[in-house]
C-alpha cells in the first residue's frame, strides 16, 4: 500500500529529543500514574491489590465492560454496546478508513487536518475533495463551500475541536455539517481527542455522536485526558460501522494492553477532576500566549476557543520549515511548520505544556524574531 510520508511525524521525529522547549506538544502535560491515582481519589494500595493479581492475557478483546461504559458515559447517546477500543486515536482512525473506503469512494476531508483524514483514504483509492477552511473565517469551514464539495461522498471528516487551529464549530454549525452529510447519505468521521477543553464553560462540547445518526466519532486519552502513555483510543459508531471495523481490528490490534484499560477507566471514571485540571492548564497557559501574541508585532492569531494547539501567523520573509529549523537551531525552541498542514506563512504551538516551558519558549522565541530581517 502506497502512502505519503506523514508530515508532522516526520517533524516531530526529527526534532522532538533535539530540542528542550518543546512547544509541539499536543497532549496536555501528561500525568503520573501516582498523580492520577490521587486525582481519582484511589487509595493507592488498593489500587496495586486490584493490579497485582492481574493475569496479563489479552484480556477483553473489545474492551472492558467498565472501560467501554466510562467512554460510553462521554456522549448523551452512547452506551458500551456502541463503543470499540483502538491502540489510539491513530489506530480508530486508521481502522475507520480501512473498514469504510472503497476504491473510487468520495471523501470530503476539513482541512487543514490531521494527516491521517487526507492520506489514509487517498491510500485506499479514494477521491480525496478537501475543504480549505480560511484564516478569514475564523478558521471555521464555509458551509456552502462544503455543500457543493459533499456532494456524492461516503465521507466527510473533520477534527473538532480542531488542530491545529483550536477553532471549535458552534453547536448550528455541526448540525449544518450533520444536514450536508443525511442530504449525501455520508457518513461524518468526526475526530473529537481534544474534546473536553474549551476555554469557555461547561468546557466540553457537544459531540457528532450525539447530533447525527450516521457519525463516526473517535476518541481518546491521550490529549484532553493526557494519558498518552496508554496508547489508548476508541470508536462510537453505529454497528454496521462497528461489525466492518471488527473484521479489520481482528487482523491489527486483538486487544489493548489490560493495564492500559484499567488505567484508562480509573481516569475516565475520575473525568471530572482530571479535566478540570487539565481545562485550568490550558485555559491560564493560553492567557499567557494571547498576551504575547498581543505584544509581537510579527504574530498574529485567531485565538483558540478550545483544544492544545494555536496556529500562528508570522510577518517575516523566510518559509515555516526555515523559521521552524532555525528556531530549534539557534533556540532550542520547537514548533511546527505550516508547510507540514499545508498552509505557509503559519506555524503550530501547543500550549498545554507545563507553564514554565511555554514562558521560557515564548521569551526565546521573541528574540529569535526580533533578530530576523524585516
Ligand atoms: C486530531 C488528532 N487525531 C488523532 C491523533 C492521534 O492520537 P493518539 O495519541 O490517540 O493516537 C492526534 C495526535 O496528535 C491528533 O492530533
Amino acid at each position: 500500500m502506497r502512502i505519503r510520508d506523514f508530515e508532522v511525524e516526520i517533524w516531530m521525529n526529527r526534532w522532538e529529543t533535539a530540542c528542550r522547549l518543546n512547544l509541539a506538544e499536543t497532549c496536555v502535560d501528561s500525568v503520573t500514574v501516582e498523580a492520577l491515582l490521587e486525582l481519582a481519589g484511589l487509595d493507592r494500595d488498593a489500587f496495586l491489590a486490584d493490579l497485582l493479581p492481574m493475569r496479563l492475557t489479552y484480556g477483553a478483546i473489545e474492551g472492558t465492560d467498565r472501560l467501554r461504559t466510562a467512554i460510553a458515559a462521554l456522549y448523551d447517546t452512547a452506551s458500551a454496546a456502541d463503543v470499540l477500543v483502538c491502540h489510539g486515536a491513530i489506530g480508530a482512525n486508521h481502522l475507520v478508513y480501512e473498514a469504510l473506503i472503497e476504491p473510487g469512494d468520495v471523501v470530503v476531508p476539513i482541512v487543514p487536518t490531521y494527516q491521517q483524514h487526507t492520506s489514509i483514504p487517498e491510500s485506499l483509492g479514494a477521491e480525496v475533495r478537501p475543504l480549505h477552511l480560511r484564516e478569514e473565517l475564523g478558521w471555521l469551514p464555509d458551509l456552502d463551500e462544503l455543500r457543493e464539495l459533499a456532494s456524492g461522498a461516503k465521507v466527510i471528516s473533520l477534527v473538532n475541536p480542531h488542530n491545529p487551529t483550536g477553532s471549535l464549530l458552534p453547536e448550528p454549525a455541526i448540525d449544518a455539517i450533520a444536514g450536508i452529510a443525511r442530504a449525501e447519505g455520508a457518513w461524518v468521521v468526526a475526530d473529537e481527542v481534544y474534546r473536553g477543553l474549551d476555554q469557555d464553560d461547561p468546557g466540553t462540547g457537544a459531540s457528532f455522536v450525539d447530533r447525527y445518526e450516521r457519525s463516526v466519532g473517535i476518541g481518546s486519552m491521550s490529549k484532553a485526558f493526557s494519558l498518552a502513555g496508554l496508547r489508548l483510543g476508541w470508536i462510537v459508531a453505529p454497528p454496521e460501522v462497528l461489525h466492518a471495523v471488527s473484521r479489520h481490528r481482528d487482523y491489527s490490534v486483538i486487544s489493548v494492553g489490560m493495564v492500559d484499560d484499567l488505567l484508562a477507566s480509573v481516569a475516565l471514571e475520575a473525568r471530572g477532576p482530571l479535566l478540570a485540571r487539565n481545562r485550568s492548564i490550558v485555559r491560564r497557559n493560553l492567557a499567557a500566549l494571547d498576551a504575547w501574541v498581543a505584544e509581537e508585532p510579527r504574530i498574529s492569531y485567531v485565538r483558540p476557543r478550545s483544544g492544545t494547539t494555536a496556529f500562528l501567523r508570522y510577518d517575516a520573509p523566510l518559509t515555516s520549515e526555515e523559521l521552524c529549523t532555525r528556531l530549534a537551531r539557534s533556540d532550542g525552541v520547537l514548533l511546527v511548520p505550516g508547510s507540514a498542514f499545508g498552509v505557509e506563512g503559519h506555524v503550530r504551538l501547543g500550549f498545554a505544556n507545563p507553564a514554565p516551558t511555554l514562558v521560557e519558549g515564548l521569551v526565546r522565541t521573541t528574540d529569535f524574531l526580533a533578530g530576523l530581517p524585516g
